[in-house]
């Protein structure tokens, strides 16, 4: 039904619908908005004029945007359009903005390139929802409201994570996961890409990780996901064939990322004003790293995690990275740190001897100094370590970032904001957008105190901001990912950018709802709001 609905709003038939219900509906919700009287149409020729050079990416993306629904002609190359985009007084870190519209046109001023991102994700949501149609559609007016829109985020760090390991998903599929972001303002992009089923980043190295590493027969999880599918009914659980091939007679699933794909993924988002954080989980969730090199683990049997006593250890751990920082260029990189099994290090003589030769009191003291180790190595590769909660046992330097998962270790960022230590929150008991949902859970998540209201103003002025993350053992399917993560991601938007005292569910409850022709447009297929299926 709903791709019924899809196309034909895509052809346009909705447009009456969407004329009635004109009105300014921005998620997550400005600063300031000052409706005026008048409208702004697009038209055939109009152009996109740069105060600054650095600006032709954006105008580029705002005509490839534009042209693909409306059909138009749009130009961009010279200094004044009927849509201006100014950058006043740079300054990277501010990612404000102001979107004037008005029978004149459309001028988005900002600080940086990520503010006229932002305005121009702002400027996308006043265009009827059919500009997010990928073909033309007729018989629609493409006007904007004229308006004035004074605009900045809360906080900076906005993100999604994904886990394209249990299930993988293509450069294309990330590239759209991308474009539904940037349409909500969300700048960081948490890419978990190495895990205990598969490893997804080349690593010139260590070729195996990739040759043997990416790809496997149907494991527990696999046929986890075929059982649903044939149980609900539901076709989304099926493993997509694309990701099947057949060796020697054996069907192989998986599928990584060429060094070239994760170029490729990191310019598209940056020109959306998105980071790609990369992550390559270590000392733990490392079964397929120690399969395809067994020197890794304790045991020389393919178990994970890393074994901590070797140096052949530490030289992998820095190799990897060494790679990882040559196609990432952001500041912050994740090391993992989760859910270590470090009983195992308790047995093996040289995690024994590293903790005595180091002086360490015991098996997490041993993770915590592999993590300082690391850390050294990321700064003086001018990076900043981040890791999940864990990172905090046996602990912790104080330049490293925490990401708070354990929803139930209610203590953790206020532990870690005590010690100095930035946060990214992203409590399970929020964010963790795989788990299920029932008619509740939105409401849930928008209502929620996300920042714990134990902190005082300094240790607030730690906290980096929020995510949600996207696991992947339940999503074979980017259609299954859809009905995980939307609508709830415009949820965890308007968390992370809207001031807390301006977040009322009852004002943003009907903003949604106007937006869900709009992911409809994008061809989401999102959770109903009402739905008896979880
Ligand atoms: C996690 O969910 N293991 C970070
Ligand atoms: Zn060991």
């Amino acid at each position: 039904m709903k791709s019924i609905v899809k196309s034909l709003l895509c052809v346009g038939l909705f447009a009456w619908n969407v004329q009635m219900q004109a009105k300014v509906n921005i998620i997550p919700k400005p600063s300031q908005v000052e409706e005026l009287s008048g409208r702004f149409l697009l038209k055939n020729g109009m152009s996109i004029g740069i105060s600054d050079e650095s600006l032709a990416p954006a105008a580029t993306y705002l005509q490839e945007l534009l042209s693909k629904s409306t059909g138009f002609s749009i130009k961009t190359g010279g200094k004044a359009g009927k849509i201006q985009l100014n950058l006043v007084s740079p300054d990277e870190a501010d990612e404000s903005y102001i979107l004037e519209t008005g029978k004149k046109g459309v001028v988005i001023s900002a600080h940086s390139y990520r503010g006229i991102i932002n305005g121009i994700a702002t400027l996308r949501q006043l265009l009827p929802p059919e500009i997010e149609c990928d073909t033309k559609v007729q018989d629609v007016e493409w006007t904007v409201p004229a308006v004035r829109i004074q605009d900045r985020p809360n906080f900076h760090w906005r993100g999604l994570m994904l886990d394209p390991v249990r299930h993988f998903y293509s450069v294309e599929e990330t590239k759209r996961l991308l474009d539904d972001m940037a349409l909500y303002k969300l700048n960081k992009f948490h890419w978990h890409l190495t895990d205990d089923q598969a490893y997804r980043i080349e690593i010139k190295a260590y070729p195996a990780l990739t040759s043997m590493g990416a790809w496997h027969p149907f494991n527990g999880l696999d046929r986890g996901c075929l059982e649903r599918a044939g149980k609900e009914n539901n076709a989304a659980f099926l493993i997509p064939r694309k990701y099947i091939r057949e060796v020697d007679g054996q069907e192989l699933y998986g599928g990584f990322y060429t060094q070239d794909e994760i170029r490729e993924v990191v310019a598209y988002a940056a020109v959306r004003g998105i980071d790609v954080i990369p992550e390559l989980d270590m000392p733990g969730h490392n079964s397929v790293a120690c399969q395809c090199y067994t020197f890794l683990s304790c045991t020389n049997n393919g178990i994970s995690p890393l074994c901590l006593g070797r140096e052949t250890t530490l030289e992998f751990a820095q190799k990897v990275y060494k790679e990882v920082f040559q196609l990432f260029p952001y500041e912050y990189v994740s090391i993992g740190g989760d859910e270590v099994d470090r009983g195992r290090w308790a047995q093996c003589a040289d995690c024994q001897q590293r903790i005595k030769q180091e002086g360490l009191k015991d098996v997490s003291e041993l993770q915590a100094w592999f993590t300082k180790e690391m850390e050294k190595f990321f700064n003086a590769n001018g990076r900043r370590i981040l890791g999940w909660d864990e990172i905090l046992e046996g602990g912790l330097s104080k330049t490293a970032t925490v990401h708070w998962w354990r929803g139930d270790h209610t203590d953790v960022t206020q532990r870690a904001t005590q010690m100095g230590n930035e946060v990214v929150l992203c409590p399970f008991t929020f964010c963790y957008f795989d788990y299920s949902q029932d008619n509740g859970t939105l409401r849930h998540i928008y209502d929620g105190d996300i920042v714990p209201t134990d902190l005082s103003a300094e240790q607030l002025k730690l906290i980096k901001g929020m995510q949600a993350n996207i696991w992947g053992e339940w999503i074979p399917t980017v259609e299954r990912m859809h009905w995980q993560v939307f609508p709830r991601a415009l949820a965890l938007a308007e968390k992370a950018w809207t001031p807390r005292a301006d977040q009322q569910w009852e004002d943003f409850l009907p903003r949604l709802e106007s937006h869900l022709p709009r992911l409809e447009a994008r061809g989401i297929k999102y959770r109903p709001l009402q739905t008896n299926r979880p």
